[in-house]
């Protein structure tokens, strides 16, 4: 069956896309030749598949692979048996014996980049206010919370109904129960270390707010007794040095004054662990079933870090809330390994959520596609620096004996970041569904989970830019944190700051 997709024109119009758009941006530090291997991977499939199937612009013999609609259709395990067995009875060869496996991985991971790259952006609508989407269970509204926001990065609701908001450049910013902004942000508050994703991250209010106050902080601190170097002169569009740094976890109250005070520190690593990387701070809070704080520290762009338990980059942590370490933590008693660690292979992760039955999702970033949604053990590896679905040079397996695999993953990359397990009543068909928030794909994806599976997805809305942080409000809506594009096609850095809104979904019959 060789189907004849009339592509050239959209593949065409790809390529006068992707040209007219501003080069990548320099940021991509930490990805650790990655660009070199996708190159290479596009090298191989020229060699090896071309002649019959042609390459991204021009349409071969053989079936067009960089066709979204024929890759939607097949699984990555599919693809790997057509392509190591080959289809009998038709020209498609049998690479098993030519190709190692990881190299046929890479093949499918590569193509399903490739497709994506010749298919438009996504339309970036800055103003989402009123919208109508008429998505598969539920109608829904798009009301604007709030705007007037720099990079919001975390979201929290008091028990009365405020809403609190970091913004990246290190602001705690208050929605009041009307709605409101207030105009000034919460005095106090710890400084931050702000440079391309570093800054003030996540916020999360105490299960005993009432009786406690506690909020609590993730943020980025330039490493403690650190002397800053004087700035250098920087040419247009260069950017500035970066310095060791590393993810803090305080807590502290706000005062009637608006200011925070009662400041704690629940979490700093040994100050030789700080790394002047400026990607993979991770930083997500929530609450386990127990009152316990569970907390994401990335590996900072050396995946080493994640497979190496002395370190606490690339791992998930729990603590008690005063900053102790709980006795049933799996690592409490072993020497030279941080007895925060919950769980370990961790590349960034910046979604966590708890279900119903007490599971912890998470979600994390992947290198070249490989974006994961992993339900977490007590002491479980997820595998980065060893195994991943995504391409990266110095991987070379999926899976490996005593690492966990993903739940989903998704390549292209989505990117996500906060994610939400539904609980309300106010949109009863998305009741327990997993909210999956994605920056680079711009996107508020709906997961519908079967116990500890996902039987089904969709994509609510994919045009509003950014969308970092999603969370349920008192009031059973959705709400969630957009800012707008950077990266590819922005002619700005993709760590750049840009404004941001709160919006929350509204109910339609
Ligand atoms: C000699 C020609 C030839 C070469 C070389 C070749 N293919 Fe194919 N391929 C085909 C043909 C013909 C088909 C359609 C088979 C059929 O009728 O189902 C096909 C089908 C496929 C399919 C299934 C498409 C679908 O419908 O889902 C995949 C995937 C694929 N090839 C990948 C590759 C890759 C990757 C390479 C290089 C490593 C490659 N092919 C090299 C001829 C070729």
């Amino acid at each position: 069956m060789i189907r004849r997709i009339g592509l050239a024109a959209s593949l065409a119009l790809g390529a006068a896309l992707l040209s007219a758009q501003a080069p990548p941006p320099a940021a991509t530090a930490g990805f650790g030749g990655g660009r070199e291997l996708q190159r290479l991977t596009g090298e191989r499939f020229t060699e090896n598949c071309s002649g019959c199937h042609g390459a991204p612009g021009t349409a071969g013999r053989a079936p067009n692979l960089f066709d979204q609609r024929l890759l939607s259709q097949r699984s990555d395990d599919d693809l790997f048996r057509i392509i190591t067995n080959g289809v009998e009875g038709a020209e498609m060869p049998a690479f098993g014996e030519v190709l190692p496996s990881e190299q046929i991985w890479q093949l499918i991971a590569w193509l399903r980049l490739e497709a994506e790259n010749t298919q438009p952006r996504p339309r970036f609508i800055a103003d989402p206010a009123g919208a109508v989407i008429a998505s598969e269970q539920q109608k829904f509204r798009i009301d604007v919370v709030a705007q007037g926001l720099e990079t919001p990065w975390g979201l929290a609701f008091l028990p009365d109904g405020r809403l609190l908001v970091t913004e990246r450049a290190g602001r705690l910013r208050i929605i009041d129960r009307k709605g409101r902004l207030l105009p000034q942000a919460v005095t106090n508050t710890p400084p931050v270390w702000e440079r391309q994703d570093a800054g003030l991250l996540d916020v999360a209010v105490d299960p005993d707010y009432r009786k406690t106050g506690w909020i609590y902080l993730s943020l980025v601190e330039l490493q403690p007794g650190y002397q800053l170097p004087p700035a250098p002169a920087l040419k247009p569009g260069e950017r500035p040095p970066n310095h060791p740094s590393m993810t803090v976890i305080v807590r502290g109250r706000l005062n009637r004054q608006g200011a925070w005070v009662d400041a704690q520190t629940l979490f700093r690593a040994p100050l030789d662990r700080y790394t002047p990387s400026g990607v993979h701070y991770g930083s997500r809070l929530a609450f386990d079933p127990q009152g316990r704080l569970l907390f994401t520290v990335g590996e900072r762009g050396d995946m080493k870090n994640a497979q190496d338990l002395s370190t606490p980059l690339g791992k998930l942590h729990r603590i008690n809330r005063d900053g102790s370490i709980p006795s049933d933590n799996p690592f409490v008693n072993r020497p030279d390994v941080v007895p925060s660690i919950w769980s370990w292979g961790h590349r960034n992760p910046q979604g966590l959520a708890f279900d119903a039955a007490g599971r912890l999702w998470e979600a994390e970033h992947g290198p070249s596609g490989g974006d994961e949604i992993n339900l977490i053990q007590p002491g479980g590896n997820y595998g980065w620096g060893v195994v991943s679905m995504g391409i990266q040079p110095g991987i070379a397996a999926r899976t490996a004996p005593g690492m966990i695999g993903p739940i989903t993953y998704y390549t292209p990359t989505i990117a996500p970041s906060g994610i939400a397990l539904y609980r309300g009543n106010r949109y009863p068909s998305w009741s327990g569904n997993l909210f999956v928030t994605g920056l680079a794909g711009q996107q508020l994806r709906r997961l519908v989970l079967d116990g500890e599976r996902i039987t089904h997805e969709e994509v609510l809305f994919k045009s509003y830019g950014r969308v970092r942080a999603v969370t349920t409000g008192p009031d059973g809506l959705l709400y969630v944190l957009l800012q707008r594009p950077t990266g590819q096609g922005t002619g700005q850095p993709l760590s750049a700051s840009t404004p941001g809104l709160v919006i929350r979904l509204v109910p339609l019959p």
